[in-house]
């Protein structure tokens, strides 16, 4: 399970160091045409040219070579939830009458352990099939759901976050917990997983409207007593939702106060969807330093509108911005399905989103939003190797497209847009092969070669 020992990964290593959207892209984009990242104990200990580290390694190091492949950091996934991947693509619905239809329907069948059990093992593989290495994920409202997530995680020595829903009013009885009981277990989980091996615990009060405000104050008690965790819940995503939580919060000012005034808002505090969010909400995220997730495939997949990239990271108030699933409304796994995603509804609010920022929403972004950049989102030395290798010629399409394309810009855009689980060759976390591409493990052109 765990890279033990000193291995290194060669092929086109592609890399974004710092935020295009404040700094410019060519500030920071790093790339190694013919690369190669070393890796000790799962910590990356070199980067940089072949031929120019080449004399460096030790005779025995073993090299797994990907020629011409590109070898980007892991994909970070900033809001999943695992408990819905059995839901995905479910008809006709937008967001309040989704959640009663489908989405609290399935999540009660997460009593059951041995369901949570095997719903995190197809989880846990589609994420490393779609080269993502570390997400922040929903639960359900049981333990038990919690207990399968995290010991998946372990299993895979990925650097996993994920917490028990919170709600205590407005869903099926069976879902309900209280103010005092979902402190209590939340307590007791962030005990036995939060810091174990590279497990991190996010509290999750699922959205104001299935939170009482004691509920709300609860979990923010919690994370005062608990500051190295995390907190994740969903604000402003649909405009149904935000007059209902008007309704149900008639004195605060407005969706955003509503965990303002609770005490859940800063660094660490990750908030999906933020779609219709006020220009004095954002600029309340940017001064609090709390974090957005971009979900664009869920947005358009429930006609939740669409989301002003540019709006959030320009001006003078910038917010963290990563990139989201949010499976189960989300439509892919994949975060090059999402970047995709992304760029249309950029596109939709008159910005050209380019794909060296696509890439770092999807990869330091994501690890600046979740307060773990100190540790995963590039190929830096000291940083986790949790790396994914990309094949641009992937499919016949891509390859011919390949033909015409003559930057490394370009090449990451045709792959934004084109690309998607058939292209991760391989995903590597703390420099272990965590998953390779299915037919060719021994024989494919992208399979590692040694040296
Ligand atoms: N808001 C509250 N719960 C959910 C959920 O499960 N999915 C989405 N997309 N939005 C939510
Ligand atoms: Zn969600």
């Amino acid at each position: 399970m765990n890279a033990q020992t000193s291995t290194a990964v060669r092929g086109h290593v592609v890399t974004v160091v710092g935020d295009p959207f404040l700094n410019g892209d060519e500030a920071v984009l790093v790339e190694h045409t013919d690369g190669i990242v070393v890796v000790e104990d799962g910590v990356i200990t070199a980067v940089g040219p072949y031929a120019e580290l080449r004399s460096t390694l030790p005779a025995d190091l073993a090299v797994d070579h990907y020629p011409g492949a590109i070898i980007s950091a892991g994909f970070v996934d900033t809001h999943v939830h695992y408990v819905q991947t059995g839901i995905i693509a479910a008809f006709g619905a937008q967001l309040i009458d989704w959640l009663n239809e489908y989405t609290f329907v399935e999540e009660q069948r997460f009593a059951d352990r041995a369901h949570a059990d095997r719903v995190a093992r197809v989880f846990f593989d589609q994420l490393l099939a779609n080269g993502t290495t570390t997400a922040l994920t929903f639960c359900a409202v049981y333990p038990a759901s919690v207990d399968a997530f995290f010991a998946e995680a372990q299993r895979r020595n990925m650097l996993m976050i994920g917490g028990k829903v919170l709600m205590d009013r407005n869903a099926p009885a069976g879902l309900l917990d209280t103010a005092e009981r979902g402190y209590d277990e939340s307590k007791a989980l962030i005990e036995r997983w939060h810091e174990v091996g590279r497990s991190r615990y996010a509290i999750t009060p699922r959205f104001a409207p299935t939170s009482s405000e004691a509920q709300l104050e609860a979990a923010a008690t919690l994370h005062r007593e608990h500051p190295t965790t995390l907190v994740q819940t969903h604000v402003s995503e649909n405009t149904g939702e935000i007059a209902w939580v008007r309704s149900l919060f008639p004195d605060r000012a407005g969706y955003l106060d509503v965990y303002d005034n609770a005490g859940l808002l800063g660094p660490g505090t990750v908030l999906a969807h933020g779609v219709h969010l006020t220009a004095a909400e954002r600029i309340r995220c940017s001064e609090t330093g709390t974090a957005v997730s971009h979900c664009p495939t869920s947005n358009l997949f429930l006609g939740s509108g669409l989301f002003h990239i540019h709006q959030a990271k320009s001006g003078r108030h910038p917010l963290t911005v990563g990139l989201g699933t949010d499976i189960g409304a989300g439509t892919s796994f994949s975060l090059l399905s999402t970047m995709n995603e992304a760029y249309k509804v950029a596109q939709m609010t008159q910005y050209p989103l380019d794909a060296i920022k696509m890439f770092y929403l999807a990869t330091l972004g994501g690890a600046e939003a979740l307060g773990l950049a100190d540790r995963i989102g590039s190929i830096e030395v000291g940083k986790d190797a949790d790396l994914v290798v990309l094949d641009a010629a992937a499919t016949d399409l891509l390859r011919f497209r390949q033909e015409t394309v003559d930057s490394l810009e370009e090449q990451l855009f045709v792959l934004s847009v084109m690309a998607d689980d058939r292209t991760v060759a391989a995903t590597y976390v703390a420099g272990a092969l965590a998953h390779v591409r299915d037919g060719e493990r021994h024989d494919g052109a992208t399979a590692p070669t040694t040296r």
